[in-house]
């Protein structure tokens, strides 16, 4: 018995050990933000993000989000700026099964591998990619009823410029949902991540220096707030996660009914 003591003892000192050693090695969080690459445009690469953010674990990610931001939409009019390889509005169009939901990105090979991706599937009629800039967005002013954003927002070169166009094309009451990478995440989460850039080459798109490169430069929660106010956000709401931001502007809260008078009880 005291034997299988000091075993189990002598395991948990060694990975407490073992631990302290890989977060030293690790370091913190980047505190200064570095500027990263605009659009994603080697076909390589691309093919390689699509087949990562393809995995089951972002699969489930995505459909978390996607009810978070789209349940309950009717007939909505959905825009994903900077939609990548196109699973996020694929998503949106099956949760939200009358929207119309169009993607837009600044690289031509990942709107074309969009376009590919949305031909398999059975919402095509309702979802349609385009490549455009975020930050001068084709579309007319208030033309969505919902204007979403996942992991792009550490991309872009003129973040208040982008967040402004958000704003202009969504309807004065519409709601903007951001999702991004946070810079100051946890730093366990931040010695996994460089534990995966270290031994799992392909699905860590390594040679881009990834996923270090995007977390140093993503924003903080109030960094991020700070740029929705610039662009001239209402409503705004900047929310920390472990290792993410959410920079939200809620949709204007519908006139309220006066109730009825409630009935006094009788004696
Ligand atoms: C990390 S990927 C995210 C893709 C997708 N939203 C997702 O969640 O998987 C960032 C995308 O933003 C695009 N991008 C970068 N700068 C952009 C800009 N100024 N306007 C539109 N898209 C941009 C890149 O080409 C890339 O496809």
């Amino acid at each position: 018995m005291l034997r299988r003591i000091a075993a189990v003892g002598l395991l948990a000192v060694g990975a407490v050990m073992f631990l302290r050693r890989l977060r030293q090695w690790a370091g913190e969080p980047p505190v200064q933000r570095t500027s990263h690459k605009e659009a994603i445009e080697p076909p390589e690469l691309v093919a390689r993000y699509s087949r990562f953010m393809g995995l089951p674990p972002m699969r489930l990610i995505r459909a978390y989000l996607a009810r978070y931001v789209a349940a309950g939409a009717v007939q909505w009019r959905i825009l994903d700026v900077g939609c990548g390889p196109g699973w996020f509005p694929l998503e949106l169009a099956e949760v939200a099964p009358n929207a119309h939901v169009t993607g837009v990105d600044l690289s031509h090979p990942m709107t074309v591998t969009a376009v590919a991706h949305a031909a398999n599937h059975r919402s095509v009629e309702r979802v349609h990619f385009a490549q455009a800039r975020g930050e001068v967005l084709p579309f007319a002013d208030g033309t969505f009823d919902l204007v979403v954003s996942t992991l792009a927002l550490h991309h872009l070169q003129d973040p208040v410029a982008a967040l402004e166009e958000l704003r202009r094309v969504v309807r004065p009451s519409g709601r903007i949902v951001v999702f991004d990478t946070r810079r100051n995440l946890h730093p366990w989460l931040w010695t996994a991540l460089k534990v995966s850039q270290a031994f799992v080459d392909g699905l860590a798109l390594c040679e881009n220096g990834e996923p270090a490169a995007s977390i140093g430069a993503s924003y903080t929660a109030s960094e991020a707030q700070r740029l929705a106010l610039q662009a001239g956000w209402e409503r705004v709401q900047a929310r920390a996660g472990i290792g993410w931001i959410v920079l939200e502007r809620r949709a204007a809260p519908t006139a309220s009914l006066p109730l009825p008078p409630v009935p006094r009880p009788r004696r």
